[in-house]
C-alpha cells in the first residue's frame, strides 16, 4: 500500500515513511519509489496537465479549504471531464480527525519514545490503511518540532523551525492592527545540520507532499520563501512532490494572462500536484471514494449539531465506514511498550511480583489524580477546550488538527478495577485534584499497599504550554499522597505530551515514575499491562528531563500584552536561534548541566550492559574525498553520495537481569569539530532496539553514512567530512556510554 503523508513545517514529520510497503509487515521491504517510478508518474502527469485549460490548472493549484461537500479539510477539485476525482486531504497525525469509526493511535511523542522502528513502521502502515479506506489521498500527518519544550508532539531528534504556536501566523489584533508572524532566524549551518535533517530523511523515504509553515523564516513567510522551497527543498534535497497551496486563485490566472507568470510555470505546479497521484497509484479505479459520513463530521466537529451545513441531510447522521480492523490490539501493545520507566526503586514494579507486608498478595490499591478516570466532557476535545485542557479524565490524544474522535476510552481506573477484581482486591480512589490539593484523604482506609498517582498536562495546536509543570496542582497532589502513603509506596504515572519538570522525583518515597505520554484509545489497558508486568516498559526518553525549568533553556518568544507585539506591521516577533545546534541533550552536554533524567534514558524489568570494544570497519565510501562526489545524481534525499555507507560499528550487549527484555542501544558521534561554533559535543547517529533472554548477549551493528559524519560548510555550500579523529560511543543513554573507539575517516 502506498499513501501520501504531508509534512507540515519549516517546514514541520515524524518518523513514518510516506510510502508503505510491497510486502506488508516486513520492515526490510519498506517501499521507497524509484527514480524510474517518479519519472513514469511525472510523464503521466504531463499528459494529464496538457489537456487542462488555464482555469482548471489555477483551480487545481489553489485548492479549497474545509470542503463542505466532501468533508475534506483540503480539497483539490475534480476534473470530471477527464475522469479525475480530485484529491482529499484529511487532518491527523494521530488519528483521522473529524471522522468516526477510526482508531486513536498512540501520539507521535509516544512513538518517538518507543525508539522502535518496527512499531513506527507498523503504526504508519495501520494509520495509512485507515486514511486510505476513508478515501484520503494525502494525510496531513506528521510534524517535526525540536527546540521549544512547550510545543506539542516533541521529538528533539527531529526538529523543524516551526517551534512555537504563539504568533505562529500573522494575526489581526482586536484593534485591527496586523502583526507579522514570529520569525525563526536560523544560520545556514544550524539549518542544515539540525532543522533540515529530518526533511532530508523524509524526502529520501518517499514523502510526496510537504506543507510550508505559517511562520516566517529569517523574516520571509515560509510559503513565500523561494530559497527554501526551490533551492533547498527541490534542488538540494531533490524533492519532486508538491506543497500546500491556498493563496493563488484569480490573481494567479490574471498574472498568467498579462504575462507576469508563464504558462510553463503553472503547468509545472499542476504537474507536481498530479505526480504523486500517479506515483501512489491513486488513479486506480478501485481507490476508495471519500467516506460519505465525512461532511457530517466536519460540520458537527466544527459547529455542533446545529450546524447549518447539515441542512437537507438525513437526520442523525449516516454511518461511515469502519476502518479500524484489529488496530485496537496493536494500539494497546504499542501504548504499553512505549512507556518510559524513569524510576523503579526496590523493583516495586511490576506489581504482580510484589507482596504486601507479611507476604500476602497486594490487595489494597489506592488510586489518585484526575488523569485516572474517564473523561466527563465527551470523547472528542471540542475546539474551545481551554489551554489547560479539560479537568477530568485521561488524555488519549492531543487537540487541534492532531486530535481525533475516540471510538471509546479505556480509563486507567477501569482497567485497574478489572485487574484487582481477579484477586478480590480493594480499589479506593480520589480523582478530584481539588480534594487531594486540600489534603483530605479520610475517605481512604486502610493505608494502601501501593498508591498510584496519575498526573497530566494537555497539549494542543494553537497554544504553547504555559509551564513545564504537570497541570492541576500536580506537585501539591503528589506531595500530599506521598505523605499519606508513607514509606516507598507511591508510583507516579504521567500522561503528558513531552518534557515536564518533576520536583517530587527525588523524594525517596516516590518509588517509581512511569512516563506514559498519550497512548491512544486503550490508555488504561496499556498502562495496567505495564504496571502489572504483562508488558515490559521499553520506551526511552526522546528528550531530556531537566532538574529545573531554567536548566532546559529555549523558552518561546512571548510578547503578548506588550507594546512591541502590537505595533503596526510589527516585526518584533523575532526568535533568534542563537544556541545553534545546542538544543536538548546537546545543550546539557555543552553546559555540563546534570539533567534529572537524560536523553535516551529508560529502565525496564531487567538490566543490560554494553561491554567490550567497539569494532569499527571502513566500508566502500571514498575516504580521499572530504566532499560528496559532485557527479553523483541528486535524487529524493539529496546527493546520493551523502547516503553512501562509510563505517560499520559493531558492539555487544548482554541482558544481565532475571527476565527477558528489550533495550535500546544508542550510537553517539563526536566529530573532530565538537564544541566549536555551536557544534554539539556528541550527536545521536544511530539506535537499535534489541530483545534478549535473561543472561543472553547479542551483537549490534550500525552503519554511519557520509552525511552522518559530515558538517555543512557554509562557504562551500556543501557537506564536508572533517579531518581528525572521530569518537564513536555506544551505550544505553546519552550519559551511559560504556564502549567507545576513536577513528579517522579521511586518508
Ligand atoms: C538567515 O540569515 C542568516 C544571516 O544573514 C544567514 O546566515 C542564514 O543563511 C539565513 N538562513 C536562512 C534559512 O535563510
Ligand atoms: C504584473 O506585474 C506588474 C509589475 O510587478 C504589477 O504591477 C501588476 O499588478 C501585475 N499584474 C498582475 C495581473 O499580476
Ligand atoms: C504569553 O504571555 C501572556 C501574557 O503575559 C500569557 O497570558 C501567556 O500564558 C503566555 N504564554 C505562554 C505559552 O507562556
Ligand atoms: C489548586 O489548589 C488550590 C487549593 O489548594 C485551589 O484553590 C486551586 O483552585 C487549585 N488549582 C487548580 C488548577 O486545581
Ligand atoms: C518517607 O516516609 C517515611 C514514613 O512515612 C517518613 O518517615 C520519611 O520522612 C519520608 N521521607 C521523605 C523524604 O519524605
Ligand atoms: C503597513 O501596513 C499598511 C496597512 O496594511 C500598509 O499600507 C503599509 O504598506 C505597511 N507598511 C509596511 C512598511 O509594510
Ligand atoms: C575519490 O575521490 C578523489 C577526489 O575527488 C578522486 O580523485 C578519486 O577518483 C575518487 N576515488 C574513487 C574510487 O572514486
Ligand atoms: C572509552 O573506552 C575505554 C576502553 O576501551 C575506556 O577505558 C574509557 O573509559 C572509555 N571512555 C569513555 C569516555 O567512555
Amino acid at each position: 500500500m502506498k499513501i501520501s503523508v504531508q509534512l507540515y513545517s519549516w517546514i514541520s514529520i515524524l518518523v513514518l515513511p510516506s510510502a508503505a510497503t510491497k510486502h506488508p509487515g516486513q520492515l526490510s521491504e519498506l517501499y521507497v519509489p524509484s527514480v524510474e517510478e517518479w519519472n513514469e508518474a511525472e510523464s503521466k502527469a504531463h499528459a494529464f496537465v496538457a489537456q487542462l485549460i488555464l482555469t482548471e490548472k489555477v483551480t487545481m493549484v489553489t485548492g479549497t479549504l474545509l470542503d463542505v461537500g466532501t468533508g475534506c479539510i483540503g480539497r483539490i477539485r475534480p476534473v470530471s471531464r477527464l475522469g479525475f476525482p480530485g484529491l482529499c486531504l484529511l487532518d491527523g497525525p494521530n488519528a483521522i480527525n473529524r471522522a468516526h469509526l477510526v482508531s486513536t493511535f498512540p501520539s507521535g511523542i509516544t512513538v518517538a519514545a518507543s525508539w522502535d522502528r518496527e512499531l513506527m513502521y507498523e503504526r504508519g502502515l495501520a494509520m495509512g490503511s485507515e486514511f486510505k479506506a476513508k478515501g484520503a489521498h494525502v494525510i496531513l500527518g506528521v510534524d517535526v518540532i525540536g527546540k521549544a519544550p512547550l510545543q506539542i508532539h516533541i521529538f528533539p531528534e527531529r526538529p523543524s523551525s516551526n517551534e512555537q504556536e504563539t504568533m505562529r501566523s500573522d494575526t489581526v489584533m482586536p484593534d485591527g492592527t496586523i502583526v507579522d508572524a514570529v520569525s525563526s532566524n536560523i544560520d545556514d549551518q544550524t539549518l542544515h545540520e539540525l532543522y533540515l535533517w529530518p526533511f532530508a530523511d523524509a524526502v529520501k523515504a518517499g514523502t510526496t507532499s510537504i506543507m510550508c509553515s505559517y511562520n516566517r523564516l529569517n523574516g520571509t513567510y515560509a510559503c513565500e520563501d523561494e530559497r527554501m522551497l526551490t533551492q533547498v527543498l527541490r534542488n538540494e534535497l531533490g524533492f519532486r512532490g508538491h506543497g500546500g497551496g491556498g493563496y493563488f486563485g484569480p490573481s494567479l490566472e490574471a498574472a498568467v494572462e498579462v504575462g507576469n507568470v508563464t504558462m510553463e510555470r503553472v503547468d509545472e505546479m499542476a504537474r507536481r500536484l498530479m505526480t504523486p497521484y500517479y506515483l501512489l497509484q491513486q488513479d486506480d479505479p478501485d481507490y476508495p471514494t471519500v467516506d460519505p459520513s465525512m461532511p457530517y463530521l466536519l460540520a458537527i466537529s466544527n459547529d455542533g449539531w446545529e450546524s447549518g451545513l447539515l441542512g437537507g441531510r438525513p437526520e442523525g447522521g449516516i454511518p461511515g465506514r469502519d476502518v479500524r480492523a484489529n488496530h485496537k490490539e496493536l494500539i494497546r501493545k504499542w501504548g504499553a511498550s512505549a512507556a518510559v520507566l524513569l524510576k523503579n526503586d526496590d523493583g516495586i514494579l511490576p506489581l504482580s511480583d510484589k507482596t504486601a507486608c507479611g507476604g500476602e498478595p497486594m490487595l489494597y490499591i489506592g488510586v489518585f489524580g484526575n488523569a485516572v478516570f474517564d473523561v466527563t466532557e465527551g470523547v472528542v476535545a471540542p475546539p474551545n477546550t481551554p489551554q489547560e485542557g479539560q479537568e477530568d479524565g485521561i488524555i488519549t490524544i492531543g487537540g487541534g488538527a492532531g486530535g481525533g474522535r475516540n471510538p471509546y476510552i479505556i480509563s486507567p481506573l477501569e482497567a485497574i478495577k478489572s485487574q484487582m477484581n481477579k484477586v478480590d482486591g480493594t480499589v479506593q480512589y480520589i480523582t478530584s485534584n481539588k480534594v487531594l490539593a486540600n489534603n483530605d484523604l479520610r475517605s481512604i482506609y486502610p493505608k494502601p499497599d501501593v498508591c498510584l498517582v496519575f498526573l497530566k498536562s494537555w497539549a494542543a495546536e494553537t497554544y504553547d504550554r504555559p509551564s513545564l509543570e504537570l497541570s492541576w496542582n500536580s506537585t501539591v497532589v503528589v506531595n500530599n499522597v506521598v505523605k499519606f502513603c508513607g514509606w516507598k509506596k507511591t508510583v507516579v504515572i504521567t500522561n503528558s505530551a513531552g518534557i515536564n519538570t518533576m520536583p517530587w522525583a527525588e523524594n525517596s518515597n516516590v518509588t517509581a515514575i512511569l512516563a506514559a505520554h498519550y497512548t491512544g484509545q486503550e490508555a488504561g489497558n496499556s498502562i495496567v499491562d505495564v504496571l502489572w508486568g504483562k508488558t515490559e516498559p521499553s520506551g526511552r526518553l526522546p528528550y531530556t528531563i531537566p532538574k529545573t525549568v531554567e536548566d532546559y533553556g529555549s523558552p518561546i518568544v512571548n510578547l503578548t500584552g506588550t507594546d512591541g507585539g502590537l505595533e503596526r506591521n510589527s516585526s518584533k516577533w523575532q526568535a533568534d536561534f542563537t544556541e545553534g545546534q545546542l538544543i536538548d541533550y546537546r545543550h546539557f552536554d555543552a553546559h555540563n548541566t546534570e539533567p534529572l533524567y537524560e536523553f535516551g534514558f529508560g529502565l525496564g524489568y531487567t538490566t543490560f550492559k554494553v561491554e567490550g570494544d567497539l569494532e569499527v570497519v571502513k566500508l566502500g565510501g571514498n575516504t580521499t574525498n572530504d566532499l560528496p562526489d559532485a557527479a553523483a545524481p541528486i535524487e529524493p534525499g539529496g546527493n546520493t553520495d551523502l547516503w553512501t555507507e562509510m563505517l560499520r560499528v559493531t558492539g555487544r550487549v548482554s541482558n544481565t537481569g532475571q527476565r527477558a527484555g528489550s533495550t535500546v542501544i544508542q550510537l553517539y558521534v563526536s566529530s573532530p569539530l565538537a564544541g566549536r561554533n555551536g557544534i554539539p559535543v556528541q550527536a545521536l547517529r544511530g539506535f537499535k532496539k534489541i530483545q534478549l533472554e535473561a543472561g543472553q548477549s547479542g551483537s549490534i551493528e550500525m552503519v554511519l553514512r557520509r552525511r552522518d559524519i559530515s558538517h555543512w560548510d557554509v562557504m562551500a555550500q556543501q557537506w564536508r567530512i572533517p579531518s581528525g579523529e572521530f569518537k564513536l560511543a555506544l551505550g544505553l543513554s546519552a550519559r551511559d556510554l560504556s564502549a567507545n573507539k576513536t577513528t579517522r575517516v579521511l586518508g
